[in-house]
């Protein structure tokens, strides 16, 4: 049977569609749902599946964050702290991406390039940053001293484009250079973060069909089943390495 995620706190980013929205239906379906899964997105007011789901799920609170503006991310972490009352958060998901398709360098622009690194590598510094204190508290009121998703942990979002090692078909400049600097991003966390025992784990969702690959073969069903499967078994000997939806580590 698989392994169940036992945070009780969430937040997740980039929850409009795709990966992020199916991340939220499968933690309201857990056998022990979290009190409260915080679930963001850059443009509420048109997220109307995701605020279906808050409807019918008073555990979730839809929210603000684009994660390339502090306001939102500042504005969301006020909302958050006030209905946590002093409590913590288990669990931070950076999610929301962008690509950009550059089959050649000659499409690779300074635009392409720094746009893509806005979200995917500046954009999960900020929202990590914003929202460390609260893990923070969750690691030290948790009451058992272990490195879990229960506890305190970071879930980076990266991809299999983010590996050197792997990448026998070019293309994709700017993503895949975003991607591997967000890998780095979790590294030094990783590090930094060990003495608050902060779980930091960088995850590949596999080849998924969402408008960011709209060919591709697997549902986020499937993906997300196999995400939420490998956080929950993540221990301190899983700690920054990249492991995709299987549990199979991959190389940097
Ligand atoms: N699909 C794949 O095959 C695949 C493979 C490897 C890794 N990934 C990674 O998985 C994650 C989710 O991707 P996906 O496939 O679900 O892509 P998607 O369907 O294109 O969804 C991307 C999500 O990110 C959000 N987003 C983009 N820019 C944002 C910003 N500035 N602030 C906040 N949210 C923002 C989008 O919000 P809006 O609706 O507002 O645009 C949307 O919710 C990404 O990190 C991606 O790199 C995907």
């Amino acid at each position: 049977m698989a392994a169940s995620l036992k945070a009780k706190t969430v937040l997740i980013t980039g929850c409009s569609r795709g990966i992020g929205l199916e991340f939220v239906k499968q933690f309201v379906r857990l056998p022990s749902p979290p009190a409260h899964i915080f679930a963001s997105c850059r443009s509420p007011d048109t997220a109307y599946e995701l605020q279906q789901i808050s409807r019918d799920n008073p555990s979730v609170t839809v929210l603000k964050i684009d994660v390339v503006d502090k306001l939102t991310i500042d504005s969301a972490a006020l909302q958050v702290e006030q209905i946590l009352a002093g409590s913590g958060l288990n669990l931070l998901i950076n999610n929301a991406g962008f690509l950009l398709r550059e089959a050649k360098i000659d499409d690779v622009t300074e635009e392409t390039m720094l746009s893509t690194y806005k979200v995917n590598t500046v954009g999960p510094v900020l929202v990590t940053k914003r929202f460390l204190p609260l893990l923070r508290k969750a690691a030290q009121t948790y009451g058992k001293d272990e490195y879990s998703t229960s506890r305190a942990a970071i879930i980076n979002i990266s991809s299999h484009w983010s590996s050197i090692d792997i990448n026998d078909i070019a293309g994709h400049y700017s993503y895949r250079c975003s991607k591997i600097a967000l890998n780095m991003i979790s590294k030094n966390l990783s590090i930094e973060l060990e003495a608050d025992k902060i779980l930091v784990v960088t995850l590949n969702p596999g080849s998924v069909r969402t408008d960011m690959g709209p060919d591709n073969t697997m549902s986020t069903e499937d993906s997300v089943k196999g995400l939420m499967n490998v956080m929950a078994t993540r221990t301190k000997e899983h700690n920054v390495l990249l492991y995709d939806y299987t549990g199979a580590l991959l190389p940097w």
